[in-house]
């Protein structure tokens, strides 16, 4: 029988006085909360990522995925609609699609040779009637029942969603029209794949899912930011939130950059070399807007980021791997309209945030030390206070974590644990 509240887990859950401005660390480590996570957000109300477009670009093109843990094939079928099913087999449950990607015109399951259309619909059993006479299926098999399990498909922008909900609004009504609007700054036109990659890191992915949304640590933690003033909080932004508070946008304006002391003051440890770039390439940008956003990180939960830094575009997904591992993948866009100094630019670029940069490397160590801090104490909790205890919007600062109080609010109440 499914969970159905916080008090029916085997230890029942409490959230602490002070709501979402105190993260119990028990969330980064149960497993079974996480199992409960699978049905509550993954195959809950949520929209969630499954590729780009672009991925699968030709009739037959596929690409193996996860949603939460549960495997998911999504494909282009013979007419160019997207398809996206789970990837077992209706028969005994094994992977039907064992690559990352490919092209084909059947989908054939190797443990048995059950045999899918590009829609998931059962097409061929091997031995259905037998051999030679004897053995096969019971004469009233019906193979309509046994497709692959569906999930419900939009595109938006370029990006393929997939959920399992009987009835979810629009991508563009989950994500209510501000963050559909800038999404579609960065990404409604026609895009190209530069490259991709992905990394594991050691920890919950709750904690990347607060990471992406902490423009606190930003300036703090990634030195390179500070230094070479990337992103600073003594420039001009702020954080959006969603008016459901699940999503966020936080962005900065370069050229407003006025020097704080409190860098200085508060003893950060990016003011106090005094470096030069060997290759000031690395960040040699043009300007792509006119609203003078020349860094931008925004989320969509569950667990869907895409980040505009000067000019590197690029979408992060990061998918559980169990309750202390989780799988970053990096894909990294253009558009089709960019000449090649842009491409080469953006490629450059990526350099500044990708796994072989500092950016990544960075926040795959400090979530792990997160990890590895909380391990063993189940009922202490983080504090979670910067910018106050609401969950608001601001053009005027940065310094606040209201975007991590509001993925927690989202949390509350899709996990049941108000
Ligand atoms: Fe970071």
């Amino acid at each position: 029988m499914a969970l159905s509240t916080a008090q029916e887990l085997r230890t029942p859950f409490n959230w602490p006085e002070g709501g979402v401005t105190r993260i119990p660390y028990r969330l980064y480590a149960d497993e079974e909360i996480y199992a409960l996570e699978q049905q509550r957000i993954f195959r809950g109300p949520v929209w969630n990522f499954l590729g780009l477009e672009i991925h699968i670009p030709e009739p037959g093109d596929y690409r193996t995925t996860t949603v939460g843990e549960i495997p998911v094939i999504v494909v282009r079928d013979e007419n160019g609609d997207i398809h996206a099913m789970v990837n077992r087999c209706a028969h005994k449950g094994a992977l039907v699609c064992l690559a990352e990607k490919g092209n084909a015109k059947r989908l054939t399951c190797i443990y048995h040779s059950w045999t899918y259309d590009l829609q998931g619909r059962l097409k061929a059993v091997a031995f259905r009637n037998g051999v030679n006479g004897a053995g096969g299926m019971p004469e009233d098999f019906d193979p309509t029942g046994l497709g692959l399990e569906r999930l419900h498909v939009e595109v938006f922008c370029g990006m393929i969603f997939g959920t399992f909900a009987a009835e979810m609004p629009t991508v563009a009504d989950y994500l209510g029209k501000t963050m559909a609007d800038f999404i579609t700054r960065n990404l409604g036109r026609p895009l190209t794949l530069l490259g991709s990659h992905s990394q594991v890191i050691h920890n919950n992915w709750k904690l990347y899912a607060e990471n992406v949304r902490d423009s606190y640590h930003a300036t703090l933690l990634h030195t390179f930011y500070t230094t070479f003033k990337v992103n600073r909080l003594d420039m001009d932004g702020g954080i959006t939130v969603a008016d459901d508070k699940w999503h966020h946008i936080s962005y900065a304006k370069r050229a407003t950059f006025r020097e704080s002391a409190e860098y200085e003051k508060s003893g950060v440890h990016a003011v106090q070399y005094k470096s030069n770039l060997a290759g000031p390439q690395l960040i040699q940008a043009w300007d792509e807007f006119d609203d003078g956003i020349t860094h931008s990180i925004q989320t969509m939960f569950p667990n869907l980021a895409i980040q505009f830094t000067l000019n590197s575009l690029a979408v992060r997904f990061f998918a559980p791997r169990g309750v202390d591992q989780t799988e970053l993948f990096w894909f990294y866009l253009g558009y089709e309209s960019d000449d090649e100094e842009q491409t080469n630019m953006r490629l450059m670029q990526a350099n500044l945030t990708g796994a072989a940069g500092l950016v990544s490397l960075e926040d795959g160590c400090i979530n792990e030390f997160v990890q590895r801090g909380t391990r063993g104490q189940a009922d202490r909790t983080g504090f979670i206070e910067m910018g106050g205890r609401d969950i608001e919007s601001t053009d005027s600062s940065r310094a606040t974590e209201a975007a991590i109080r509001g993925f927690w609010a989202g949390y509350r109440r899709i996990m049941g644990f108000d």
